[in-house]
């Protein structure tokens, strides 16, 4: 087998994986979860964070031994990310790369989110697609593994973050995706009138800071009091407003979008209420959803190395001293991501 051998550590997960260069299948997915150490915090603390990286990952390399021999590159995530996190997982691909003799590839993160939807299957290009996680918020069209433009993004918070501030404001611990829309469910969302973001602008664009602010002020006014049940009815009010902005801004992008494809992508895509609100969008547009794997939502190296396979094979490969954690631009509407 030709294998190469991926490596993802960004923020709070240190993941390795081994994928068939060939046949695209998944070898090997080894996965360490920080998320109960940072919870305590509320968010993640970057040098805790390094701290557990340097341990994890020479421990899931440990258990991948065997198939060294069969391994013809690696890749890593060299940006965007916290870079202390990134530096851990750099360091040993570095390593890794000299030792084995094989070339090293590094990877954007948000490119690798895009190829999660491409795990274990070729791509459907051209695709428009909704980048939603803890650090990003972008509409993009991918032409390529490496044209990926920016339609529209966010002018303050990402949508993961607001979903994480919120549920650090009701004290229900990180990260708060998963646990505001559990909540959402047994809510109301008619019981507070949040804002819908941008509502009145012609502007394509995201911001999610007024609304956590309007999320936050309710909170205030509930004060010392406030119930579960007012819990559960300010996560599904601050949902079905997040909704109805992703809803807004994105239909203005699918009048002008003839792509085939629509898909979702990053950590935010494992909710299912904001998949079925775009599942609706799509058919009133008659364009196809393309649905992630759940697993692969969330932060991994699978989809770090699917992406690193089509640099691969287009001869886009890095040598060792190219490879180093990347300082990342604040990119704009019509700029391309950065490889
Ligand atoms: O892509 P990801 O794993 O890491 C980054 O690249 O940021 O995304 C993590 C984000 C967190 O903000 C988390 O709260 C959010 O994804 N998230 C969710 C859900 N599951 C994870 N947000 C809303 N609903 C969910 N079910
Ligand atoms: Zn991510």
């Amino acid at each position: 087998m030709n294998l190469i051998l991926s490596i993802e550590s960004s923020c709070d997960d240190s993941s390795i994986a081994l994928t068939n260069i060939d046949t695209l299948e998944v070898i090997e997915h080894l996965k360490i979860s920080q998320e109960s150490k940072h919870c305590e915090y509320g968010g993640v603390v970057p040098e805790l964070a390094s701290r557990l990286h340097a341990v994890a990952l020479p421990n899931l390399l440990e258990k991948l031994k065997p198939y060294f021999e069969q391994i013809k590159e690696v890749a890593v995530t060299t940006h965007p990310g916290l870079s202390v996190s990134l530096h851990e997982g750099v360091i040993m691909a570095k390593a890794v790369s000299s030792f084995l003799g094989v070339p090293i590839i590094g990877v954007n993160h948000l490119m690798g989110h895009v190829y999660s939807l491409f795990i274990e299957k070729q791509e459907q290009l051209p695709i428009l697609m909704l980048l939603v996680s803890g650090g990003h918020t972008q509409l993009l069209r991918v032409e390529s593994f490496n044209k990926m433009q920016i339609l529209a993004t966010t002018i303050d918070d990402s949508v993961g973050e607001a979903y994480d501030k919120v549920a650090k404001m009701l004290n229900l611990g990180y990260p708060g995706g998963p646990i505001i829309e559990k909540m959402a469910k047994e809510g109301s969302r008619d019981r507070f009138a949040f804002p819908v973001p941008m509502q009145n602008s012609p502007l394509v664009a995201f911001s999610l800071s007024g609304l956590k602010n309007a999320v936050r002020l309710e909170i205030e006014r509930l004060g010392e009091g406030i119930t579960h049940s007012n819990k559960c009815d300010i996560a599904a009010s601050f949902e079905y407003a997040v909704i109805r902005h992703l809803i807004q801004k994105s239909k203005k992008v699918f009048k002008s979008d003839a792509s085939r494809y629509f898909a979702i992508v990053g950590g935010v895509s494992a909710n299912s209420y904001i998949k079925d609100n775009f599942k609706s969008l799509c058919k009133e547009f008659n364009k196809e959803l393309l649905e992630v794997e759940l697993k692969y939502c969330s932060d991994n190296a699978v989809m770090v190395g699917r992406w690193a396979i089509e640099a691969y094979k287009n001869g886009n490969i890095n040598t060792i001293e190219d490879i180093n954690v990347k300082a990342t631009k604040r990119l704009n509407v019509g700029d391309l991501l950065e490889l």
